[in-house]
């Protein structure tokens, strides 16, 4: 999650409203599909953010692409294998590359990119990991850190051989398949698995070839990885039990178990993300307030669950497949849509009352989003209203979002000229963060530097100097400059 960005030279918070429709949780995952980013994820389908409402159909599909005409050239014959020397253009670009597996290939006469499988077998220990890209951006992976450095990712996956760490165990949940339960006592922030992908496929797959091309890319793409890895995700759920083909069946499988992930930083094709796979996580159900949440890092290509409430053993570990801020008719509307399923959680069947007092909540919540990353004189934001949405968010039990809350504690009480408030939420919002979106994302490391100095920090004062406030007998009462917003 991105809160902040620079323009003209100054710190912004960026519209969150916009962030979070962008991103967050729309978890795109386990029988689930695709629709989780993190906030400011790229909005590829120009809908708001979520790639699966836009773009696919509930099985994942990309549904426009059906409609266009397409040109194709099959050219997986014509791809040079690993072994033989660089023999036409293709190879050349990859270079001395990894792969145990650089085929089939498809291009797409509209587009002309080329799009193939890249399977290393040797990634991450020797679980393999599958990419479906054009060769330019499988060189570029190749040139990261998890492929330049194999320790990186060797005590990772260890759950693939040992099946089910001591801290939890997988077992059937009644009405929901099977489900992973907390065995012992898992404490907030406490690591509960990470993984590397099985799958990483470029949404470009989807946009540019047709539903046969790419549904064999997937099918190549899992045949290729080592046989107790294949395993792992033939075995998951597909939420029917229709009779497949097999790549139908792979099909499925992808379109409700993967998740969205940005692309790396440094990636040339920054407008395209992937949806990618990892087995072990998608055991995880969906809850509207879950228990726990990831952040993948492009550090070590890694997906990280954590726990963000304390876990009692006998409790089902579970994330969120959507952005949690969302009312009750939106939240069923999405997660029937996607993954098929009617909405059980605590939440969804609480009594009308309830549900209609979270929804107000909701509502508020969002409301309130775009007024911190507003810096000018319009803003409504002060520390009372960030006081506000910390509590509006414990009531509602978005653990997961906490640091955001906090982060804008920190920030409001900075700018208002309170450097220790600041500081205790800036601690608060690391502590919160780190678990959620990890340790390196921008808004934790924002949080560190007001920590390490507060008065030295962009948003020391910040809105006391935007209101004039110096001397006009009006500090610290931001609000007071707002009587007439009903009036504009
Ligand atoms: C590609 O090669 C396979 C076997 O190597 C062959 O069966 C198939 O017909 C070839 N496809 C094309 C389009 O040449
Ligand atoms: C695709 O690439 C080929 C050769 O690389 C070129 O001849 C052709 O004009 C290109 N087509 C498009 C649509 O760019
Ligand atoms: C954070 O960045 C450091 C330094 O680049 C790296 O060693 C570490 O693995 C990163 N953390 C994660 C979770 O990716």
């Amino acid at each position: 999650m991105r809160l902040f960005q620079q323009l003209s030279g100054l710190s912004v918070l960026v519209s969150l409203v916009l962030a979070h429709e962008g991103h967050s949780h729309d978890h795109h995952h386990h029988d689930h599909s695709h629709d989780h980013e993190d906030l400011g994820g790229i909005n590829f389908c120009g809908d708001g953010g979520s790639l699966t409402g836009g773009c696919q159909d509930g099985l994942g599909n990309i549904a426009a692409a059906d409609q266009k005409v397409f040109l194709w050239k099959e050219k997986e014959n014509e791809t040079t294998q690993q072994d033989s020397p660089a023999s036409d253009e293709d190879d050349s670009t990859l270079g001395n590359h990894p792969w145990t597996h650089t085929k089939p290939c498809f291009t797409s006469a509209e587009t002309n990119h080329t799009l193939c499988v890249f399977t290393d077998n040797h990634f991450a220990s020797n679980r393999g990991a599958s990419f479906i890209t054009t060769p330019e951006r499988a060189t570029f992976f190749t040139t990261t850190t998890p492929f330049l450095d194999p320790s990186l990712t060797k005590d990772i996956n260890q759950d693939l051989h040992r099946t089910i760490p001591s801290r939890y165990e997988k077992q059937l949940i009644p009405g929901k398949g099977m489900g992973l339960i907390a065995k012992v006592h898992i404490p907030r922030g406490a690591l509960i698995m990470a993984n590397t992908p099985s799958l990483m496929i470029d949404y470009r797959a989807f946009e540019d070839l047709p539903k046969d091309s790419y549904r064999q890319l997937q099918a190549s793409a899992v045949d290729h990885l080592p046989p107790l890895h294949r395993e792992h995700i033939m075995a998951l759920s597909t939420h029917d039990s229709a009779d497949r083909s097999h790549i139908e069946k792979i099909d499925k499988i992808c379109g409700t178990n993967a998740f969205d992930i940005d692309p790396h930083p440094e990636d040339p094709m920054q407008d395209h993300g992937f949806y990618v796979v990892f087995p072990e996580i998608s055991r995880m159900n969906h809850d509207c307030r879950p228990n726990a949440d990831y952040y993948f890092s492009h550090d070590t290509l890694t997906q990280y669950i954590h726990a963000i409430r304390d876990i009692i053993p006998g409790e089902e570990l579970t994330l969120s497949y959507i952005n949690p801020v969302m009312k009750h008719k939106a939240r069923n509307e999405k997660l029937n849509r996607i993954w098929g399923f009617q909405c059980s959680c605590p939440l969804c069947t609480a009594p009308t009352p309830q549900q209609l007092a979270s929804d107000t909540r909701i509502a508020q919540i969002r409301d309130f989003w775009g007024e911190f990353s507003d810096w000018s004189t319009d803003s409504r934001a002060s520390p009372q209203l960030a006081e506000l949405v910390a509590s509006l968010y414990e009531q509602e039990k978005l653990w997961g979002n906490m640091y955001e809350a906090y982060t804008w504690l920190a920030l409001e009480y900075n700018a208002a000229g309170e450097p220790w408030t600041a500081v205790k939420w800036a601690n608060k919002a690391v502590e919160r963060g780190i678990p959620v979106v990890g340790e390196n994302d921008s808004d934790v490391l924002q949080m560190e530097r007001l920590i390490k100095d507060p008065w030295a920090h962009w948003s020391w004062m910040k809105r006391v100097r935007v209101r004039g406030g110096w001397g006009k007998g009006r500090e610290r009462e931001g609000e007071e400059n707002h009587e007439n917003d009903d009036d504009e």
